[in-house]
Order: C-alpha cells, then sequence, then structure tokens
C-alpha cells in the first residue's frame, strides 16, 4: 500500500474551512493520489488544479451512480445504490440525456434572468433580518438567515410553495445525511410523492415558476416525463438550498475568525464580489466530485483505467500552490481565481450565477444591519457538518 492509499476519503474537517490535516499526503502527491473509500476500495483521488480541469472535461469520466466501480463516499450510499435504482437528474446523468436536461433549466439561470431576481432576494434578506431585529439578540443564525434567504429564492423561482419548507428541508437534511439508509430512501420517496403531487396541481391551475414553465412546455410536449420532471425538481430545491446556505454560514463564521480581512471587507463593500470568489475557493464546501472511468485515460503519464473510481478533493484542487500564492491565507485581492468550488465542465453548477447574487446580497446586508455582529459562544463549541457531505455549520449562534 503507498502511504496516500492509507488516507481515508472523505474525512471529517478538524476547522471547519480548512481541508483536514490528515490529507497532507495527498497535497503531496499532487495532482493525483490513491485513497481509501469507507470500505477499503482503493480509488484515485485529483488534488491537482490541472488535472482536475483535464478530467471534468473528459466524456470518458461518467457521473452515473449506478455504473460499476462508482465511488462511494459512505455506507448509506451504498445501500441506497443497492436498493433504488432512480438517477439523480443532472448530476447523476451523463450526455445525451444530462444536455437534454440541463438546456431546457439554462435560461431560467443566466446572468441576466439572475439580475432581475436580485430585489427580490434583497427584500427577502431585508425581511429576514428585520425579523432577527424585532426578536433582539442572540439568534441562531442558520435557522433565521442563512437557510431561509436561499430556501425562499430557490421556491420563488421554481414555484414551491415555501409554506411546506419544514418538509423539505427535513427531507433535504435525511437526503443529505441520513443517517441510515432507510432515512435516504424514505426521504427520496417523500419527495417524489410531493413533486408529482405539485405538478399534477400546476397542470391544473399555472402559476409563474420554473416548474410552471416546464409543465407547460417540456411536459405537454412530450419531451420531459413527471418522472425525470420530478427527479429535475429534487435536485433544483436541493441543491438551491442547502449549498448556499452552508456558504452564508460557513462564510459568517470564517470572517468572524479572520477579523484583519473582516474589517478590510467592512470598510469597501466593493470589494464582496471578490470577497464572495475568495470564500468559495477557500471554503470549497462541495469538497468531493464524484465520478468513474468509461475508458482509459492517461492524465501526466499515470494511467487511470476503465472501472476505477476517481474523486474530487475540491478543497485540495483549490489550494494548489502551483496556482494560488499562499492557498492558506484568505485574500480579497488575488485577482481571477479559476476556481472549481462550483465543478468544471458539463457538470458546473448550474446555479452560480444565483448563488453568487444570494451570498454578495446577503453577507453585505447582514454585515451593515448587524455591524456589531459576533459569536454567541465560543467557536469551538458550535458544531458543524460531517465529511462526506456538503461542509457548513450545522448551527452558527451569533449576537450583535
Ligand atoms: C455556493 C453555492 C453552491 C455551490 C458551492 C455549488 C457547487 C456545485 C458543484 C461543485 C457542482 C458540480 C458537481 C459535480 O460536478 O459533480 C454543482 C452542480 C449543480 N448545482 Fe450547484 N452549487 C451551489 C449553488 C447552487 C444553486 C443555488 C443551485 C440552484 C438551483 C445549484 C444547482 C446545481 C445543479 C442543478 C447542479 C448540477 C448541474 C449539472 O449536472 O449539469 N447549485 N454545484
Amino acid at each position: 500500500m503507498t502511504e496516500t492509499e492509507a488516507v481515508a476519503f472523505p474525512q471529517d474537517r478538524t476547522c471547519p474551512y480548512h481541508p483536514p490535516h490528515s490529507y497532507q499526503p495527498l497535497r503531496d502527491a499532487r495532482p493525483l493520489a490513491r485513497v481509501r473509500l469507507y470500505d477499503g476500495r482503493s480509488v484515485w483521488a485529483v488534488t491537482g488544479h490541472a488535472a482536475a480541469r483535464q478530467l471534468l472535461a473528459d466524456g470518458r469520466l461518467s457521473s452515473d451512480r449506478l455504473t460499476e466501480g462508482f465511488p462511494v463516499p459512505a455506507e448509506r450510499v451504498a445501500q441506497v445504490i443497492k436498493n433504488d435504482r432512480r438517477r439523480v437528474a443532472l448530476l447523476g446523468v451523463d450526455d445525451p440525456v444530462h444536455n437534454t436536461q440541463r438546456r431546457m433549466l439554462i435560461p431560467s439561470f443566466s446572468v441576466k434572468r439572475i439580475a432581475a431576481l436580485r430585489p427580490r432576494i434583497q427584500e427577502t434578506v431585508d425581511r429576514l433580518i428585520d425579523a432577527m431585529v424585532d426578536q433582539g439578540p442572540p439568534a441562531e443564525l442558520v435557522e433565521a438567515f442563512a437557510l431561509p434567504v436561499p430556501s425562499m429564492v430557490i421556491c420563488a423561482l421554481l414555484g414551491v410553495p415555501y409554506a411546506d419548507h419544514d418538509f423539505f428541508e427535513e427531507q433535504s437534511r435525511r437526503l443529505l445525511r441520513g443517517p441510515e439508509a432507510a432515512d435516504v430512501e424514505a426521504a427520496r420517496d417523500e419527495l417524489d410523492a410531493y413533486f408529482l403531487q405539485l405538478i399534477d396541481r400546476k397542470v391544473k391551475e399555472p402559476g409563474d415558476g420554473l416548474l410552471d414553465d416546464l409543465v407547460a412546455q417540456q411536459l405537454a410536449a412530450g419531451t420531459v416525463d413527471r418522472e425525470e420532471l420530478v427527479a429535475m425538481a429534487t435536485i433544483l430545491l436541493i441543491a438551491g438550498h442547502e449549498t448556499t446556505a452552508n456558504m452564508i454560514s460557513l462564510g459568517t463564521f470564517t470572517l468572524l475568525q479572520h477579523p484583519e480581512q473582516f474589517a478590510a471587507l467592512r470598510a469597501d463593500e466593493a470589494l464582496m464580489p471578490a470577497a464572495v470568489e475568495e470564500l468559495l475557493r477557500f471554503l470549497s464546501i462541495a469538497d468531493g466530485m464524484l465520478r468513474v472511468a468509461k475508458d482509459d485515460i492517461d492524465v501526466d503519464g499515470t494511467t487511470i483505467r476503465a472501472g476505477d473510481g476517481v474523486v474530487f478533493s475540491t478543497s485540495l484542487i483549490n489550494r494548489d500552490a502551483d496556482v494560488y500564492g499562499e492557498p492558506e491565507q484568505l485574500d480579497w485581492n488575488r485577482g481571477p481565481l479559476h476556481h472549481l468550488a462550483f465543478g468544471f465542465g458539463i457538470h458546473q453548477c448550474l446555479g452560480q450565477n444565483l448563488a453568487r447574487a444570494e451570498m454578495e446580497i446577503a453577507l453585505s446586508t447582514l454585515f451593515r444591519r448587524l455591524p456589531g455582529l459576533a459569536l454567541a459562544v465560543p467557536a469551538e463549541e458550535i458544531p458543524f457538518k460531517p465529511g462526506d457531505t456538503i461542509q457548513g455549520m450545522l448551527e452558527l449562534p451569533v449576537t450583535w
């Protein structure tokens, strides 16, 4: 066994904003190393920036988790794959199916469409901060702010009633974190039933959300069936609120732990777009994109064989010292970053324009309205998410 093959992947972070220390041998071996999955299986870990871009753009890597050899990050996921042969839309399908699904959605996430949503995002953010101020400090920022901002926005965009948020936030939590395989399966069943009903309602009473458009245009024309539409709605809803919520909570925590950078940002709000990009690079919350090779692929003289599992450690890729000077530092003045926090290639995040707008508006408004924002308990007492899921804070008690 090589030194890196002894390294388990994925692992919990020891600090919520740094990659685990135990990944160090993988950094030393970049761009490619062998790592061990939870079940002892050995797969490739991509840790170099150039190799990651090469591989994520290579159609010989598959995202289809039902393909033999797909790298499974946790026991509950293996169980689910065994019992539940439904495919995840977009993220879990290859071309040409992927391309057909993605083309139906791209116009709704364009820079122009998202720019038009900004006043609505601002209104949502203002309302949530008003409620926090009315209640007075302290507050639990995940529940009061970080989760409802993206959740309300994606509901409005899709045409999903926000009144149902307790239900789908709970299903989303079970889907991503279990803890048991049965939780994941039950959550998928619940979401399927929910969206089937919602789609039926939209057939009879059309509204003005993206799902309404898909029902009126694609479902009616037969370019998509109800099951596929449900799978698309599920991924949009889950990806649309969990990820950005984690960036808002973990981003706030990280800034509170970096007073110098935080002060510079407060002194010059024009830095916010650059700060959001740097936080995306630094935090790399989707720290483990997964693929399986369908054919042999050469990377810098090393051959990835057909059937090999490949995992991408975004946190290491985004701290590749060949690309980023002093990668462990938070620095608002790096210039264009070309980070892979949103992935790369055909699966590159569909919601990235939306996520950027939400983060910019949420963080700048929060810091302007609550200038005395601080942690309400010692940092060490604040729980954060486990390593085999999207990174973020489970809770963030704050005061101001
Ligand atoms: C800061 C927040 C976000 C981060 C860090 C993030 C990260 C990512 C990453 C890394 C991927 C690629 C995964 C892979 O290649 O295996 C991805 C894909 C995707 N994201 Fe995001 N995401 C964020 C916000 C959003 C939002 C707000 C939406 C809204 C709908 C969204 C929807 C999607 C979808 C649908 C895909 C699959 C795209 C495809 O397969 O073609 N994401 N995201």
